[in-house]
């Protein structure tokens, strides 16, 4: 098995599939990039961290960071047409074992969909219970004690989870150009109707200016050396770098596509997304005089809320959550097609049992994560709930190390010239200038930069 697994070339016979066209490529690339982190994380932090101001880091970091990072996978995993694993493989000089690098990204793709597959099964559970009218209250108490009710109770938690993995491998049953594809271009609209829906109804509101002075309003007083590797981290877990998704997605580019322009239209409708995200919650939390929160909170406990004021509240609600699990499912797919496609193409297994298997392991994996919140609430190895775990070792470990490597393969291994011939797309494009730049970014700049997020994330520093 091991040396199956090892073997440099992904078995013969099989014939890779791939996005058809341009609007699939972005559509799917997109839908990898928007998930949870636009609804819960960057507004917020956006809004906690100096506004404008903490957009201007973010950005920076993402043009420094984020996007070079991006290009570099996408380019590694268009150039070899391999899952990640091989794609490193043929693309490294002999003998180097860069190809370590896609092992760590199956690692990091199953401890990272362990635990948002529990946040998505408590997407997927609300969508149900504002159908049902279940959490319209106005009282944040009753909406927090819903919540717990919902997170407490080992069976539901498992259940949903179980229901949403499920809901996952059976897109990625349907493949590649019919299942992610056809999916993510019909997601993608869906999630920008739903949003623009929400913000019209959200900025219509009386004291929409104070949340969108919280959002917007400029104070670079609060940007701090911590505010700015938050920046930087968040940047680079946003756009989905450092663990082969879009190694793997970049595989499955066709060969006119443009890629750097591609990964700059993802970047700047990724950040769109959070923005309008931000301007349908906090609009309507500061009319309703709620506190702007983060994470669960936010979104499961103080939203419900919010929306039980407002006039057509339960559909607005229904929609929010629908939102979510929308903007989850692209992100969900994404990670999945990561251990599908290694063991399809490294094993030769057949996509359902490479896709069967995955969830397997997932459900298992995954259910530590579920069962953190209730009966495994006290087992906290390294003084974390299983959930946590997965989340910091994923997050502060194998993401930033993941990202480190491939900015250095890409920058040094490379040579460079590797990646200059494929963003080119073999001397169709003239874009030396731009691919000299990148270079210089992902041999000295982002490495170190990661590393220095890396070690904040590790409590270092
Ligand atoms: N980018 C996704 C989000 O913002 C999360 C993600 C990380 C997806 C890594 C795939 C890989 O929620």
């Amino acid at each position: 098995m091991t040396e199956k697994i090892l073997a440099a070339q992904p078995l013969p016979g099989l014939k890779r599939a791939g996005f058809t066209s341009g609007f699939g490529v972005l559509a799917a690339t997109l839908g990898s990039a928007v998930g949870l982190g636009n609804i819960w994380k960057v507004p917020y932090l956006t809004g906690a961290n100096g506004g404008a101001g903490f957009l201007l880091v973010y950005l920076l970091a993402t043009l420094l960071v984020g996007l070079p990072v991006m290009i570099a996978e996408i380019a590694m995993g268009r150039q070899a047409r391999a899952n990640p694993v091989s794609a490193l493989q043929k693309l490294a000089p002999r003998g180097q074992p860069w190809w370590l690098i896609g092992v760590a990204g199956i690692v990091a793709a199953f401890l990272i969909l362990s635990f948002y597959s529990e946040v998505v099964a408590w997407v997927f559970a609300y969508v149900f219970k504002a159908l049902r009218g279940s959490l319209l209250s106005s009282d944040r108490q009753v909406t927090e004690a819903a919540f717990a009710a919902l997170i407490s109770d080992p069976l539901q938690s498992l259940l949903w989870q179980w229901g949403v993995l499920a809901f996952i491998g059976s897109i990625l049953l349907l493949g590649v150009t019919k299942g992610i594809e056809a999916i993510t271009k019909k997601l993608m609209p869906i999630l920008f109707l739903l949003l623009l829906l929400l913000c019209a109804f959200s900025l219509s509101l009386d004291k929409a200016a104070e949340g969108l002075a919280f959002l917007f309003k400029p104070d670079f007083g609060k940007i701090t050396a911590s505010v700015v590797l938050t920046a930087m981290g968040l940047a680079f877990f946003k756009l989905s770098i450092g663990m082969g998704t879009m190694m793997t997605y970049g595989s499955y580019f066709g060969d006119g596509q443009n890629i750097p322009v591609t990964a700059a239209r993802v970047m700047v409708a990724d950040l769109c997304v959070s923005m309008l995200a931000g301007m349908a919650i906090f609009p309507a939390v500061f009319t309703f005089g709620f506190a702007p929160t983060a994470g669960p909170s936010l979104v499961f406990i103080t939203l419900p809320a919010v929306f039980s004021h407002m006039p057509m509240g339960q559909a607005l609600m229904v929609a929010f959550f629908v939102l979510a699990a929308v903007a989850a499912t692209g992100a969900m797919l994404s990670l999945m097609e990561v251990p599908v496609v290694v063991l399809h193409e490294r094993l030769g297994w057949s996509r359902p049992k490479a896709t069967l298997a995955s969830l397997l392991v997932l459900m298992l994996l995954g259910s530590g994560c579920a069962l953190s919140n209730n009966v495994l609430a006290d087992f906290k190895p390294w003084g974390m709930t299983l959930f946590d775990l997965f989340d910091f070792v994923s997050s502060n470990l194998l993401l930033p190390a993941g990202g480190i490597f491939i900015a250095l393969f890409a920058g040094w291994a490379w040579r460079g010239e590797g990646l200059k011939r494929a963003l080119s797309n073999h001397g169709q494009l003239r874009n030396e200038t731009l691919a000299r730049a990148l270079v210089v970014l992902l041999r000295y700049v982002s490495p170190l930069l990661i590393l220095l997020v890396m070690l904040k994330g590790l409590g270092l520093f």
